[in-house]
């Protein structure tokens, strides 16, 4: 079984549209939940434009499966988790200007931060991962900084286009198997939906996927439960063929 991760975020985009009580990501994350979603991912960003830190403290208390907390590895960040303790934290990169995050952590420029930032959450008993490219010396960056896992970022498997989509797979293969090797839980997630998650899933590394705006996009028309039972009937499929 390769583990489903629902992304909220985007429950809360529309809530924040209207600086409003609803849509509550939370009553989202508990019927995926129920559908069959294995876990609830979201990002806190720094200017709060979806996700809010109640938001965060509600889930942890009202949710039944776990917690994937994306965030950047700046000081307040690492704070509230380590305070909150949600299961699992993802460090990405975060510029403010940007419409979602645009590529993989840079881990090797940012060592030292990121090194500490995983002590002292893994000391919380909060396990890390990187999201990062599938590039080789990223992948031993993650091993040396002592991350848990690391989250493929698979959006450049998703926008490509023709010939470079299988070439974009290939990498994402060969990082997922490399980090397997060094010791590393592989997750993915980035651009991923309905048409082009079976590759992804059909990886025997990955473990888990974390996926968003797709699901919420197919939530909005036919309910959030069925948009999160489609995808997970995909991913079983995947596995079965
Ligand atoms: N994983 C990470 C680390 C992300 O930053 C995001 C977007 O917030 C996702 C997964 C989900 O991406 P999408 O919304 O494109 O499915």
């Amino acid at each position: 079984m390769i583990r489903l991760g629902i992304n909220v975020d985007h429950v809360a985009t529309v809530r924040q549209a209207r600086l409003a009580q609803l849509p509550d990501p939370v009553a989202a994350a508990l019927l995926a939940e129920q559908a069959g979603a294995n876990g609830i991912t979201v990002h806190l960003r720094e200017d709060r434009r979806h996700i809010q830190e109640h938001d965060v403290r509600r889930l942890l208390e009202r949710g039944k499966t776990k917690v994937n907390l994306e965030m950047a590895a700046t000081p307040a960040m690492v704070r509230f988790a380590a305070k909150l303790g949600p299961q699992d934290v993802c460090l990405v990169p975060e510029k403010r200007q940007e419409l979602t995050t645009e590529g993989g952590l840079d881990a090797i420029a940012h060592r030292r931060k990121i090194k500490d930032a995983v002590a002292r959450l893994q000391g919380r008993g909060i396990q890390v991962a990187l999201f990062i490219d599938p590039v080789v010396e990223q992948i031993e960056c993650a091993r040396d900084c002592g991350a848990h896992g690391i989250e493929i970022h698979t959006g450049s498997y998703c926008n490509a286009s023709g010939a470079k989509r299988p070439r974009e797979l290939k990498k994402i293969v060969a990082g997922a198997r490399l980090a397997q090797a060094l010791g590393l839980e592989v997750h993915g997630g980035h651009g991923l939906d309905y048409e082009n998650v079976l590759p992804i899933a059909r990886i025997p590394e990955m473990v888990e996927l974390n996926i968003g705006h797709s699901i919420i996009a197919r939530a909005v028309l036919v309910g959030i439960e069925r948009a999160v039972r489609e995808m997970k009937q995909l991913l079983n499929r995947a596995r079965r063929s």
